[in-house]
């Protein structure tokens, strides 16, 4: 089916429920994560970041890839760039079909940030791609850590009515790269922003969140939650003890075979626990 725009958030918010955004890295992942989402028949969105891209060298051969997968569910499928600094690479993801980018400007002083994220909208929607932005850090990018900043509702609702974004990513509580899942989510704060802002909520960070964490936080009010490190710990884990069961093994299909089935099984539970 054709990939989908922004009512899918837009619904999802509606309705109530959270949707599942993965970190595509390899061909893998993305087979993986719509197998899943094909077992629990639920929306998903596979996220290609722009340190994905630099590890290939390029966005376009990994992302043409993932769009052809995507094109083949036979559930709603999301095609986002996720945490590009770089507009150019913008441009490029918009040429190459993406249905939605994030534009990573959280680290800018506050009124760059409003006029390259509003700008990058203005091209987005000229092409029917939907934006997402961040504003309050989320801790732990790059070795960053601000665990205690949290994103302000009257400033969420500036931004969101300044930029014209489709969806806000905000910081409350997550940080980014956490192989515990021990994070503690602000649930009021959420609640708060979710009142003061129409956007759809982006949990960033969220393999440092638990399930019933991360199931309390879609009730308060987030919509897409992503996770990327929990998920490449199951990857890894299960290729790695494929590897250590089978010495003589040389034909890379049988570890990475064994990873993407063990990341299938965890992709398809954490859909519903974030489906709520
Ligand atoms: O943008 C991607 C996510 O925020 C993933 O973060 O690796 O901590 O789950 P995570
Ligand atoms: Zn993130």
């Amino acid at each position: 089916m054709p990939l989908s725009g922004s009512d899918l958030l837009v619904t999802a918010r509606a309705a109530g429920v959270g949707v599942g955004a993965f970190n595509v890295i390899q061909i893998e992942h993305a087979e993986a994560l719509v197998a899943a989402a094909e077992q629990v028949e639920l929306p998903v969105i596979l996220q290609i970041s722009e340190n994905a891209a630099r590890y290939h060298g390029a966005l376009a051969p990994i992302a043409l890839a993932t769009r052809e997968i995507a094109a083949a569910a036979t559930i709603p499928v999301v095609l986002h760039l996720d945490h590009a600094m770089d507009e150019e690479l913008v441009d490029e993801a918009i040429t190459l079909g993406f249905t939605s980018v994030m534009f990573d400007g959280a680290h800018l002083p506050w009124a760059e940030n409003v006029d390259r994220t509003a700008a990058v909208v203005r091209r987005a929607h000229d092409a029917d791609v939907w934006v997402e932005a961040e504003l309050g850090q989320v801790g732990g990018k790059d070795g960053a850590h601000a665990p205690g900043v949290l994103t302000k509702p009257n400033e969420a609702a500036a931004f969101v009515a300044a930029t014209g974004i489709d969806a806000l990513a905000v910081a409350v509580g997550s940080s980014h790269a956490m192989t515990e899942r021990t994070a503690t989510l602000n649930l009021e704060r959420i609640a708060e922003i979710a009142a003061a802002v129409q956007v759809p909520l982006v949990l960033h960070g969220s393999s440092g969140v638990a399930d019933v964490a991360i199931a309390a936080g879609v009730q308060a009010g987030l919509t897409k939650i992503n996770v990327s490190t929990h998920l490449n710990k199951v990857f890894t884990a299960a290729l790695r003890e494929s590897l250590r069961d089978n010495e003589s093994v040389v034909d890379p299909r049988k570890y990475f075979g064994a990873a993407r089935a063990a990341l299938t099984a965890e992709t398809a539970r954490l859909i519903r626990v974030i489906h709520g």
